[in-house]
């Protein structure tokens, strides 16, 4: 397919340059690939109407997974990226999940049908805040417009601070299995920095009451490159995150985007780790997780190897999604919420962020769908070798290509933007078989945006590829 083939790893002389080199080349602004197109390419062409159309063509037998968005918190973390307010009331909350229960009357309305759900997750924001009255009703709403099997997977992201002993026996008594729990550094100096005050006996706490309370699965989301953290404090927190033998460990690189979460301008800068020091960080975190005897799942998720991510990794089945990596084989995903977005076959949908906005559209009976993005068939194919890349580190271009219908040329731009990649041995290229090196993993996202055409034609700002 190309002339690029040259798999440098092979050579036993060969060796690759220095880290600081690496990051001055690839160290660049990538976007997070937790979809494709990615979402600052979504259009305002794509609306109400079309969300409702895309609904009413899904197959009611197909299953699906639902996402619901709950953006609230009762204090802001310097760093957060995430879509959230501060709230001092219950008004607020209860006003939002009244609202929540009629988007889900109005989604199963347009969808004509009870669909079969295999997996539902609350994000956030901080789903316990939601009082467990609020999660009966949400529940029953759920109950009464869709099919949940037994078997479905029901995660929450939980801020440990917050964990009640009552909402986890609220949450279990309605299928809670796998719980997700803030951590990101237990170093009260980063955490004074990031204001959040977070003593480590909260976080076992919160780990072993969900499991006695029958949650079976629990992820630690774990933080680098946040001001005055250092790889003594990464190890001191990857120290105590094993205490809790969680099954699932998220390690998120510090995404430090001032310009579009102003509040991160509370960070103060001069404290940062530099590039050279994140990736020390990283690589100390993954180094004694692995020692440990987790599994790295693509750029930034480590599993135990029983755990079914680990398992799908294995097998080629870990999938790429907005919650990160995932086993997620259902044909679309419904989005509810203030930012929520669902991924449907004919594309992806995105509600107003502002939580008025969504607030006002679905009171007066309408979708809140603000963006979205009707894939081509380019997007489908381009997507498809992202995704892989993000969760396997390898793709057969060429198997993609053909079994798609395109020509295997059609990459030949990419692999040529590539080249150098190649050979600084962050990738190799062995026919059509692009596999990113263990060296070039935290680059990943370098190699995803060679293929990404939006990308290509806008080098829009991202945070930090490591
Ligand atoms: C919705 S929060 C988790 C639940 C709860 N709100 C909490 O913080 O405990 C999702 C996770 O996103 C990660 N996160 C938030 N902002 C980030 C940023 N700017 N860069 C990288 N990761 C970030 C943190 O690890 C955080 O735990
Ligand atoms: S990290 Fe979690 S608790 Fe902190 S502000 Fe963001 S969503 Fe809220």
């Amino acid at each position: 397919m190309n002339a690029l083939c040259r798999i440098k790893t092979d050579c036993s002389r060969w060796s690759p340059a220095p880290i600081e080199t690496l990051l001055a080349k690839y160290g660049k602004n990538v976007p997070r690939y937790t979809s494709y197109p990615t979402a600052p390419h979504f259009s305002a062409a794509i609306g109400a109407d079309a969300y409702r159309s895309w609904l009413a063509e899904l197959d009611p037998k197909s299953t699906v997974s639902l996402y619901l968005h709950i953006p609230f918190c009762e204090r802001l973390c310097s760093y957060c990226g995430c879509h959230t307010t501060v709230v001092h009331s219950r008004s607020p909350i209860s006003s939002y999940v009244d609202h929540l229960l009629r988007e889900i009357a109005l989604v199963t309305q347009a969808i004509g049908a009870r669909l079969p759900v295999g997996s539902i997750h609350f994000g956030g924001g901080t789903p316990n805040i939601l009082a467990p009255r609020d999660l009966e009703i949400v529940f029953t709403a759920l109950r009464d417009g869709f099919e949940i099997s037994a078997e479905a997977e029901i995660a929450a992201e939980l801020d440990p601070r917050l964990l009640t002993q009552e909402w986890i026996d609220a949450a279990a008594s309605k299928g809670l299995n796998r719980a997700s729990l803030g951590v990101q550094d237990v170093d009260p100096t980063v955490q004074k920095a990031i204001n959040r005050h977070q003593p480590w006996r909260a976080t076992a706490w919160a780990a072993d009451a969900l499991r006695k309370a029958g949650v079976a699965s629990i992820n630690l989301d774990l933080m680098y490159g946040l001001p005055h953290q250092t790889v003594a404090s990464i190890r001191q927190t990857i120290d105590c995150a094993l205490q809790a033998e969680p099954e699932r460990i998220a390690l998120f690189g510090y995404a430090h985007v001032p310009w579009m979460k102003p509040h991160q301008r509370l960070i103060d800068e001069a404290a940062l780790p530099d590039e050279v020091e994140r990736y020390r960080q990283q690589a100390t975190a993954a180094a004694l997780l692995i020692e440990s005897g987790y599994v790295r799942v693509g750029l930034d998720h480590f599993a135990r190897p029983a755990d079914p991510l680990a398992q799908a990794l294995a097998a080629g089945a870990v999938r790429r999604n907005f919650q990160g990596y995932a086993i997620d084989d259902a044909g679309a995903l419904l989005g509810f919420g203030a930012s929520a977005i669902g991924r449907l076959p004919s594309g992806y949908v995105q509600n107003s962020a502002k939580t008025p906005e969504w607030r006002a559209a679905i009171a007066a009976g309408e979708f809140a769908t603000t963006r979205g993005v009707e894939l081509t068939h380019d997007d489908r194919l381009r997507g498809e070798i992202i995704e892989r890349l993000m969760c396997d580190l390898t793709v057969d271009l060429g198997e993609v290509a053909t079994r798609r219908g395109a020509a295997a040329e059609i990459f030949s731009e990419a692999l040529a933007e590539l080249g150098e990649f190649v050979e600084d041995g962050l990738a190799a290229l062995d026919g059509d078989r692009l596999t990113i090196t263990e060296t070039g993993r935290p680059f990943v996202r370098v190699a995803c945006a060679a293929f990404d055409r939006y990308f290509q034609r806008s080098r829009a700002r991202h945070s930090a590829a490591v």
